[in-house]
């Protein structure tokens, strides 16, 4: 679906030819003289047109209305929430007609801001994506325009432009998760992060097998050892920033899909472990909007990817391995595998002397019993870090909800034959998984977000959301709004020297 924005007055939507035009009202709205608003006004009165978020009112061919279709929708107190609500509703009263071209009118509007913006084109493009990639016969999507109309374009463009790639790096995020294994092995995924390699500033860097085994990633290459499919660890690099900037970098867990290996899963909705590589998928998603935003700033993207199978050479329950850290591992259960992956991806990141680590995981399904599908868990030992994801969650409405991390909920990790066990009891399942992980997190600011409950839906909407690409862009653009930290501060952190001086502020001019 292709976007306009557009300066458009009440009265000016009347006139303005489409074959659908929805109308966001929220409860203050301004009183107006135009065909549109006398019909809000007239349509509320009568009480046939509430203004609660979501609710709609449709007609067809209206007087003084140049559009074919018109469809009222009630935005409540218009916050972005209840925006994307109204959206979501509109598109999909139109899901199934003929609209080709629409214009989303924002006009009635009092304040729109950015996020008002924002949450409008994003509900758009949910709406509009459509999955077609193993489908014989592919309808052409009909929605083909959306035309966001408001009082001044000028004050609504750079939320609007935000929008805009954030849209492309969640569906690309969407499209990848909803691949099934076959048509999206590990392979395949780093083939899409050498497409993502052609957009500006992106470069990407593809190990294999060889390469893995040389870096001494003992914990992901066991995981892989059941497949026949080759893993593949895939580097991506957004050189947004300066030389001496310190990085984000990004995990994402690539599990292709995840049999649960020797300990194996029940079948029932087993296909819908093709999703385990949706952490990996909002790495490549968040890339692709990076590449249209060109924020000033250093990104990682770092994804371990392979399958989790059960075959002769597979890890078994009791097997010990050693992990690129040197911390050896008991594995106890093959199916608590995405941690052993990201294991070795979060030591791998200590190279890049990182300002911050967040690895993304479809990790438990305890988390899914914790959080349900509305907020994903974060798990940080750096409450800066932590504040700064809960508020970029917030502000792309893409949320997320700290857990704890207390010491105690690592005990059950404890081994009679290594380091650590990669399972505990199943007594907090997700907190357990995230100190599993934070063991390899030390030389770094690090967070967690377990994606297991939002990453996907299941059921007849079954597919992937495209979260949390949203919350991880938000969160890069405000860190690229700071002053970076030089890289030579985050040395002297590892090597633990107490550095109490903040990071000088760089001069904006030498940055550009
Ligand atoms: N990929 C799964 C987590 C998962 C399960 C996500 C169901 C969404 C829905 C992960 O690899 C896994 O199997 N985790 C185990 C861990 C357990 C063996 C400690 C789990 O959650 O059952
Ligand atoms: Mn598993
Ligand atoms: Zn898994």
């Amino acid at each position: 679906m292709d976007f306009e924005l557009k300066t458009l007055t009440p009265s000016r939507v009347c006139s303005e030819k489409c074959d659908a035009l929805v109308v966001l009202v929220p409860l203050n709205m301004a009183e107006g003289d135009d065909a549109l608003s006398l019909l809000v006004e007239a349509a509320t009165q009568r009480g046939d047109f509430e203004r609660k978020p979501g609710k709609l009112l449709q007609a067809y061919r209206t007087s003084g209305i140049a559009a074919t279709r018109l469809l009222l929708v009630g935005v409540g107190e218009g916050s972005a929430k209840n925006i994307r609500t109204a959206v979501t509703a509109a598109m999909g009263a139109l899901k199934g007609g003929n609209a080709q071209r629409v214009v989303l009118c924002m006009s009635l509007l009092k304040d729109a801001g950015a996020s008002h913006m924002q949450a409008a084109v994003l509900a758009c493009g949910d709406a509009a994506y459509s999955y077609s990639a193993t489908k014989s016969k592919v309808l052409p999507a009909k929605l083909q325009r959306a035309v966001v109309a408001v009082t001044s374009a000028a004050a609504a463009k750079a939320g609007f432009d935000k929008a805009l790639g954030l849209v492309k790096g969640i569906a690309l995020a969407k499209e990848w998760g909803n691949r099934p294994a076959n048509h999206a092995t590990p392979v395949m995924l780093a083939g899409a992060a050498r497409e993502l390699a052609k957009l500006p500033r992106i470069k990407a860097e593809i190990l294999g097998p060889k390469e893995v085994a040389k870096l001494g990633m003992g914990s992901f290459m066991a995981v892989a050892r059941g497949s026949e499919e080759p893993l593949r660890f895939i580097v991506l690099r957004y050189d947004g920033g300066l030389k001496a900037d310190a990085p984000v970098v990004l995990v994402g867990k690539g599990i292709t899909f995840d049999t649960g290996g020797i300990s194996i899963k029940p079948a029932s909705e087993m296909d819908e472990m093709k999703f385990d590589m949706c952490g990996a998928a909002s790495v490549l998603g968040a890339f692709r909007a990076l590449g249209e935003l060109q924020p000033k700033l250093n990104v990682i993207g770092l994804i371990p990817s392979c399958e989790n199978m059960p075959d002769g050479k597979a890890i078994k329950p009791g097997d010990v391995v050693t992990s690129m850290s040197g911390q050896t591992i008991e594995i106890l259960n093959t199916d608590a595998e995405g941690r052993l992956v990201l294991c070795d991806a979060l030591t791998y990141a200590e190279r890049f002397k990182p300002s911050a680590v967040v690895d993304i995981a479809t990790l438990t399904g305890a988390c899914v019993v914790a959080l349900g599908a509305v907020r994903s868990g974060l798990f940080s030992s750096d409450d800066a870090l932590a504040q700064s994801l809960l508020n970029a969650g917030e502000r792309s409405l893409d949320l997320c909800w700290r857990m704890p991390l207390d010491d105690e909920y690592a005990d059950g990790l404890k081994s009679n034959f290594a380091d650590v066990a990669n399972i505990a009891g199943r007594a907090g399942g997700a907190v357990t998984a995230a100190k599993f992980l934070q063991r390899f997190a030390g030389k770094f600011p690090w967070a967690h977000l377990d994606i297991a409950g939002t990453a996907w839906k299941g059921g007849a909407a079954k597919g992937s959301t495209g979260r949390p690409v949203a919350l991880l862009v938000e969160y890069l653009l405000a860190q690229a709004a700071l002053p970076a930290k030089p890289l030579l501060l985050a040395k002297a952190k590892k090597v633990s020297i107490a550095v109490k001086t903040p990071a000088k502020p760089r001069v904006k001019a030498v940055r550009a």
